[in-house]
């Protein structure tokens, strides 16, 4: 799946998914432009053939520079996705970023912008949670900022004739994936492959989707639905426990550690300790994941494990 936009700006293109997903799109021959302020991105992460614009993009200098009238598609990944972060400074600098792109989108005269959401904005939602739940209660502050974000895309959409889609991702494993369950357990194993401390009760259940997987699910939506407001839910119908993820991290290390836990039923204030999100909408538009939770993790170990 390609895109019919040429001239792609990827904020955040040089992070996790972001990288990916320019080397996706370079591939499938599109001129790709980067801005990412590098706090976790990595400029070796990008293909030589993208331009990267290092910067701020709260800052409305560099939104300058990287927005310009000439690009086709906006797609916005940039943010501090820290979820277990608890402070309000975190909501300001992502809710104020993504004020600045549209704001500089709309000066320069774009219309056309992805954004990359979380499962997080519905709280402790019953499961499967299709996209038109409600009331919408995040419980951490990266998961209310996501959804002041996703109401910021909803205004343009609806009263500034932009056409916005909004990704309300599952965890997202793969490659290069920092900063989350998978790369931690391997990190505690590397130093000490006698013990692992678990975070919580281990029975957390959340749903891995595979980085491949993600890309193509976010082509497709892109290519496929043109309302004003196009929301859809990204993962897989199956879930994996953190005591599975544990085991199946140790079995790809070849060790057998001891397990000991934090207790409580969350690994941090705010986090949610089951997700599992509908997937009906996105079939429905015709996609389905290849790998299942299970598949992804076992997966992005191997792979988290050759880049070591
Ligand atoms: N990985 C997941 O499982 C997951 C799940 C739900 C949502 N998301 C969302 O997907 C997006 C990408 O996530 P990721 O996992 O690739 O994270 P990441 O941290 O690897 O990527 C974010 C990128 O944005 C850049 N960035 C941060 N603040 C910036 C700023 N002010 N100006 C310019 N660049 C800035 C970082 O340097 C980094 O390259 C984020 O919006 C995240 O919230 C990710």
């Amino acid at each position: 799946m390609s895109l019919s936009a040429e001239r792609i700006l990827v904020t955040g293109g040089a992070g996790f998914v972001g990288s990916h997903l320019v080397e996706r799109l370079v591939g499938d021959g599109h001129e790709v432009r980067v801005v990412d302020n590098l706090s976790t991105g990595h400029k070796e992460w990008l293909p030589a053939e993208a331009t990267l614009v290092e910067g701020d993009l709260s800052d409305p200098e560099t939104a300058a520079t990287a927005i310009t009238s000439d690009l086709d598609l906006v797609i916005h990944l940039a943010a501090d996705k820290d979820a277990s972060r608890d402070d309000i400074a975190q909501f300001q600098s992502n809710t104020t970023l993504t004020e600045t792109v549209l704001d500089r989108m709309e000066e320069v005269g774009l219309d056309k912008i992805a954004f990359t959401s979380s499962s997080t904005v519905y709280g402790e939602a019953p499961r499967p949670t299709p996209e038109d739940y409600a009331p919408l209660e995040p419980i951490s502050i990266y998961g209310a900022g996501k959804l002041a974000e996703e109401a910021l895309l909803s205004v343009y959409g609806h009263s500034h004739d932009f056409t916005v889609w909004t990704f309300r991702f599952a965890n997202v494993v793969g490659p290069r994936l920092r900063g989350a369950v998978v790369p931690d357990f391997i990190e505690k194993l590397q130093a000490d492959p006698e013990h692992l401390e678990i975070l919580g009760n281990g029975r957390q259940e959340k749903s891995y989707l595979y980085i491949d997987d993600c890309l193509d699910a976010m082509l497709h939506v892109i290519e496929h639905s043109n309302k004003p407001v196009n929301t859809f839910n990204l993962g897989t119908r199956t879930t994996t426990s953190v005591d599975r993820i544990a085991a199946i991290v140790a079995d790809e290390m070849g060790v057998d550690p001891e397990r000991s836990y934090t207790g409580g039923d969350r690994g941090w204030t705010g986090d949610v300790p089951k997700m599992r999100l509908s997937v009906e909408k996105l079939a429905a538009l015709g996609w389905e994941a290849t790998h299942s939770s299970d598949e992804a993790i076992r997966m992005a170990t191997r792979e988290l494990l050759e880049e070591v």
